[in-house]
């Protein structure tokens, strides 16, 4: 690309002294926002065209303007366009460059536009295809949970709560319960397409335009189901960006929870799971050690993808409408939690690919705590006309009993049980195993090897 010989900001005549360097670097947004070029190309394409089907501009005009665009995009995909940080944003990059393709007639581009509205329709369809390509990353995660979930029907582990044993469960209802979460993820993502699908283009500056646009045509151009519908509001609206990061936010929360979950699990104390070789690393004095720091990682990286949901939330605080130059870092903060979100969700994708249950020791683990002690309590109410108050009072009394005497409650005989409760019979015995627990909690959503088995086929074909 030539080297552009009056590199003039497009305010000169107005703004008679060039901004000092450190001025100009401190207000240039093109490092971060050169990566919206294809989307801003493409609206001002359909802007162009849209003045031309208005009679704003001519024939002539709109097609060396489209012709001069496409031949930037060409330049841009084959790295050889030239940023110049002279030029604050992507948008005076490639005017201007418009300008030294096809001359004066590059003038026309910008008429009933602002920078406001172009900024924000770009960033919209930026949003868009980030939303959609979350969104197709979390349906692997998903694809992959299902699939260990099958393997893992009858795995039976012990459910907890503070982190104490609680009750017997299978461990696929355990990753199913994560394979809730990141649908509800993708729902979040989902939602804020409405937004996203507002045509802000046509606002201009922050009043609307004198000149007969059509919006309705760029919005059915740039794939948009609407405009927005108060100028004012669309050029000061960040709620998009809020809601996007939100939902960044609380997915990476989601994922550093399993990621803290299989720390605990994979710790020398728990021993729940094992983590491939591929997916730790090693001690730099330690030898014998192998540490899940991916996994570590996951969970730290939440921080960031918080902190940006804050920075947003703070710079929009107060600011009265409409646009202001405060607004600039909303992409800086939205792209930096999208590729950390992106790269989090590949990572988690690969740590679950590279683990598995240590079986044994979950049905060791679910041995301890005497966790079948709430079927025991179900037991007596459904077979000896307790209330449940009354079972618990009995079943507390089995606990004490087992712990003094150091025995598990299978490890109780009939006449041990009856010392507590007279009323009880051999048949009791059956609810201290744990594969009748887990697969007697049939209630819908419960644990049971059936419903299970059911909600696996259920995700599968949803
Ligand atoms: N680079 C600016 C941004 O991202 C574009 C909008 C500028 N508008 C303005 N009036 N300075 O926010």
């Amino acid at each position: 690309m030539n080297k552009n010989k009056n590199n003039q900001t497009i305010w000169n005549t107005r703004i008679k002294k060039n901004a000092s360097t450190v001025f100009k670097k401190f207000v240039s947004s093109i490092d971060i926002d050169k990566k919206l070029y294809k989307e801003d190309i493409a609206g001002s394409i359909a802007h162009v065209e849209m003045l031309f089907r208005q009679k704003i501009i001519s024939f002539k005009i709109k097609n060396k303007i489209v012709y001069g665009l496409s031949k930037i995009e060409k330049e841009i995909i084959k790295k050889k366009f030239e940023y110049n940080r002279e030029y604050e944003d992507i948008h005076i990059n490639i005017e201007k460059r418009l300008f030294q393709l096809i001359g004066e007639e590059a003038g026309y581009i910008h008429t009933a536009r602002s920078r406001n509205d172009q900024v924000i329709t770009d960033f919209k369809i930026w949003l868009r295809s980030a939303t959609i390509k979350i969104n197709k990353s979390l349906d692997n995660t998903i694809k992959i949970i299902l699939k260990i979930a099958e393997k893992n029907v009858t795995t039976v582990m012990p459910g907890f709560t503070h982190l104490k044993n609680a009750q017997a469960v299978s461990f696929s209802h355990y990753l199913l319960a994560y394979v809730e979460m990141f649908k509800r993820d993708k729902r979040r993502f989902i939602n804020n397409l409405e937004s996203l699908y507002e045509n802000p283009l046509g606002v201009a500056a922050l009043t609307g335009t004198s000149f007969n646009i059509d919006r309705n045509f760029t919005t059915k151009k740039l794939g948009f189901k609407k405009p927005t519908s108060n100028s004012i509001d669309t050029v000061a609206d960040r709620d998009f960006v809020l809601d996007f990061l939100y939902s960044v936010s609380v997915c990476s929360l989601h994922i550093s929870r399993i990621a803290e979950e299989f720390i605990i699990w994979n710790s020398d104390a728990f021993g729940l799971i094992n983590l491939s070789d591929t997916v730790v690393t090693g001690s730099s004095i330690m030898p014998q050690k192998k540490n899940p720091d991916p996994l570590e990682y996951l969970r730290g990286k939440s921080g960031t993808s918080f902190g940006n949901l804050f920075s947003m939330l703070t710079i929009l605080k107060g600011l009265p409408l409409s646009y202001f130059k405060d607004l600039q870092d909303d992409k800086e903060i939205v792209f930096k939690s999208n590729e950390t979100l992106i790269n989090c969700i590949q990572i988690l994708n690969e740590v679950l690919k590279n683990f598995s249950p240590n079986k044994k020791k979950m049905l060791e683990l679910a041995n301890i705590g005497y966790i079948t002690a709430t079927d025991l309590a179900d037991y007596l109410v459904k077979n000896h006309e307790m209330s449940f108050r009354k079972a618990y009072q009995v079943t507390a009394l089995i606990v004490n009993y087992a712990e003094k005497k150091k025995k598990k409650l299978h490890e109780l005989n009939i006449n041990e049980l009856n010392k507590i409760e007279p009323k009880l019979t051999k048949d009791v015995l059956k609810i201290f195993d744990l594969k009748y627990s887990v697969s007697s909690k049939k209630s819908y959503g419960g644990t049971s090897f059936d419903n299970i088995k059911k909600m696996i086929t259920k995700y599968k074909n949803t």
